[in-house]
């Protein structure tokens, strides 16, 4: 018989798995859990498991409302919408994606890339000009990715605050369904009203673009909206907790800043490294089964559901020798999950990537002296759909 555990919830510290998860990924790629509504699931722990598992598109489907979809969120917002891209299966889900992928195309990020470097270097003046101390979670990190988001969308920077304000509560695992819900139509208001604005006043940004393949039919009005939203919701909040956690990880680690300030092509490899470590996306990567799949000597049935575990999975030995430290020689020709794997593996990631690579080819070359407030503490956003910060003291 399978022994069933309660799901661990949250890890105490912020670059280590979930205690229990080093356990049970030596038990068994895959382990039975108990969730807090009741619901029993599966974990997928291991890293070769997890990209196995994420490719079998054909027995998997991403309809949160499937028998068995792991439900991790204490509030689940009405129906599962059946044109944003999370939430799609194939053959949709391609034509959709493929259409969105050419917003992140290497020629686009290219063409975003002089903006993308002159919102960091205006975000470290203004810092700068703040003086120390200051919160480097909100005074910086977020403000580069919200930007950047603007510039998505294409619409002005004075919008960022109130996306942030939104996607928080969107992202959010610890807020009801009513606080949720409530959130997911403003949100997407706003997005409307974007839509709307630029039927009248093109701008650069991709809405101006979806409108015209909608003209065209190439998509309908609603996929162009709720994929849009979809973009506004994950594309900056988890951007801001990897910026903040990995300024934290530098900090806590000096010998790492002086070797990219001497060696700036390492920058690459300390954010694959920094994304790897932190896992910062818990819950987010569940599916329901539609076919049997074998998982090393476990069968997860049809009916039943599993979510990948990133933290789980990208600090597995197997994988990654010295799994916990950040190794700025390593191997990463086996890629971590941060991102997902597969099909819905993040369509933002190079952009995700432009921004990360930006901030840390600057902060600490401008701001060398960057240290944790000494009589301050570092607040953590302890939810277990992604795992970040509220506040990072910093002084220089
Ligand atoms: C460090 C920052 C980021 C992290 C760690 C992250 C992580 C992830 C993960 C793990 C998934 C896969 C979910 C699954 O398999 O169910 C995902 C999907 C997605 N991400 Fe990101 N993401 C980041 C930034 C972004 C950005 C900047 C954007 C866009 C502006 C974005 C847009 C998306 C979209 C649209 C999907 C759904 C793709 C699909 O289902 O085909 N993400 N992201």
């Amino acid at each position: 018989m399978t022994l069933v555990e309660d799901y661990p919830g949250v890890r105490r510290f912020p670059f280590l798995p979930a205690e229990d998860y080093d356990r049970w990924r030596e038990e068994g790629p895959a382990k039975r859990v108990r969730l807090p509504n009741g619901q029993e699931t599966w974990l997928v722990l291991r890293q070769e498991e997890a990209q196995d598992i994420l490719n079998r598109t054909d027995s998997l489907t991403s309809d949160m409302t499937a028998p068995g979809f792991p439900q991790f969120r204490r509030g689940r917002a009405s129906g599962s919408p059946t044109n944003m891209l999370p939430r799609m299966d194939p053959p949709n889900h391609a034509s959709i994606r493929k259409l969105f992928a050419g917003f992140f195309s290497a020629k686009r990020i290219a063409a975003w890339k002089p903006e993308i470097e002159r919102i960091t270097d205006e975000a470290i003046d203004d810092l700068l000009a703040h003086g120390s101390p200051a919160d480097l979670y909100r005074d910086f990190a977020l403000v580069v990715p919200s930007k950047v988001v603007c510039l998505l969308v294409g619409v002005d920077y004075s919008m960022a605050p109130e996306f942030d304000r939104l996607a928080e509560a969107n992202n959010s695992s610890l807020v009801g369904a009513e606080e949720r819900t409530a959130s997911i139509n403003e949100l997407y208001g706003i997005v409307e009203g974007i839509f709307a604005e630029q039927r009248k006043n093109p701008t650069e940004g991709i809405v101006t673009d979806l409108l015209r393949r909608v003209d065209a039919g190439d998509l309908t009005y609603e996929a162009a909206v709720g994929n849009t939203f979809v973009l506004v919701v994950g594309g900056h909040e988890t951007t801001a907790h990897t910026i903040s956690l990995g300024s934290l990880q530098l900090m806590e680690n000096p010998h790492l800043v002086q070797r990219i300030i001497d060696e700036p092509g390492k920058i690459p490899t300390l954010v694959e490294e920094m994304l790897r470590t932190q896992s910062i996306i818990g819950q987010v990567i569940g599916r329901a089964v539609t076919k049997p799949i074998e998982v090393a000597d476990v069968v997860i049935e049809a009916g039943e559901g599993f979510a990948v575990v990133p933290e789980a999975a990208n600090h597995d030995p197997r994988t990654f020798p010295n799994p916990h430290d950040i190794d700025l020689d390593r191997d990463l020709s086996f890629g971590h999950t941060a991102f997902g794997f597969g099909i819905h593996s993040c369509l933002g990631q190079s952009l995700a990537r432009a921004e990360l690579h930006t901030v840390f080819g600057r902060l600490f070359q401008r701001i060398p002296a960057l240290r944790v407030a000494e009589n301050d503490t570092p607040e953590f956003r302890r939810d277990p759909w992604i795992f970040g910060m509220r506040r990072l003291p910093v002084e220089w």
